[in-house]
């Protein structure tokens, strides 16, 4: 089985780390991921990954608290998330460098573009912490960024839903999954998949992006054998 893309960045959603339980961390479901992680790395691919902080702490919701400071603890958020998955591939034999946008050196590596590409190279998986670094961007928007950043071929956006939908399938059983849509598509259709910020990034830089359900983490391997799962969204050429 031969692997279709050389370098991806996997943006994995906080919630999804929290399994059932819905807060914090479920170990086992940490485990399948990074055991269908340590899979595509065994194939040869370079995996960038970049997670989501939401099981920790849903910032935009504290209505009370100043944003940037919401985003600071969001930040502390994906962290912690970052070693969480960090210390799982290493007991699966998997080699892996945490580098975060904040620097907090006695914890992991700073984020320095050129040494993510040489642990790459070596072999290493890469998890970025603390999203981009700054308040107001989400972490979709620090997979899109660190995508552009490492060159990885597609960001894989690995979260609770299925794909990209017509409508919400939660309302309307009639909902028609796409399997690849454009940004123009997406933009016309009014179809939210990410944040703005995010989306544009993508759209002006052409970058693909695999929209699929993690519920089954084997889905990462096959995504990565270039089996259909999810939806591709992808720019017009
Ligand atoms: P090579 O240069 O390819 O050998 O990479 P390496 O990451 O193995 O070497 P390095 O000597 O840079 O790092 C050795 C260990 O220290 C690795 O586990 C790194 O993740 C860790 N490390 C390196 N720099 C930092 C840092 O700034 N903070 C923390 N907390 N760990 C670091």
């Amino acid at each position: 089985m031969k692997p279709v893309y050389k370098r991806i960045l996997l943006k994995i959603s906080g919630e999804v780390l929290a399994g059932e339980k819905g807060h914090g961390i479920n170990g086992d479901t940490v485990n399948s991921i990074c055991r269908a992680v340590k899979e595509c790395a065994d194939l040869g691919v370079e995996i960038g990954l970049v997670v989501g902080g939401g099981n920790f702490w849903r910032g935009r919701t504290s209505e009370h608290m100043q944003r940037t400071r919401a985003d600071h603890i969001g930040m502390l958020a994906t962290a912690m998330n970052s070693l969480a998955l960090a210390d799982a591939l290493e007991q699966l034999g998997v080699e892996v460098r945490v580098q975060t946008a904040i620097e907090m050196k006695e914890i992991a590596e700073p984020y320095i573009r050129n040494r993510a590409v040489r642990h790459f190279e070596k072999g290493r998986v890469v998890i970025f912490g603390c999203g981009t670094g700054n308040p107001f961007f989400s972490t979709d928007t620090a997979a899109a960024l660190r995508a552009l950043e490492i060159d990885a071929e597609v960001i894989f956006k690995a979260t609770n839903v299925d794909g990209v939908y017509d409508s919400d399938p939660k309302k309307n059983p009639n909902a028609k999954k796409y399997d690849t849509l454009t940004y123009m598509e997406m933009l016309s259709k009014e179809i939210t998949v990410m944040d703005s910020t995010a989306a544009t990034l993508c759209m002006d830089n052409n970058v693909q992006i695999l929209v699929f359900n993690l519920s089954d983490p084997h889905n990462i391997v096959r995504a990565v054998l270039g089996e259909t799962v999810g939806t591709i969204l992808k720019g017009d050429k």
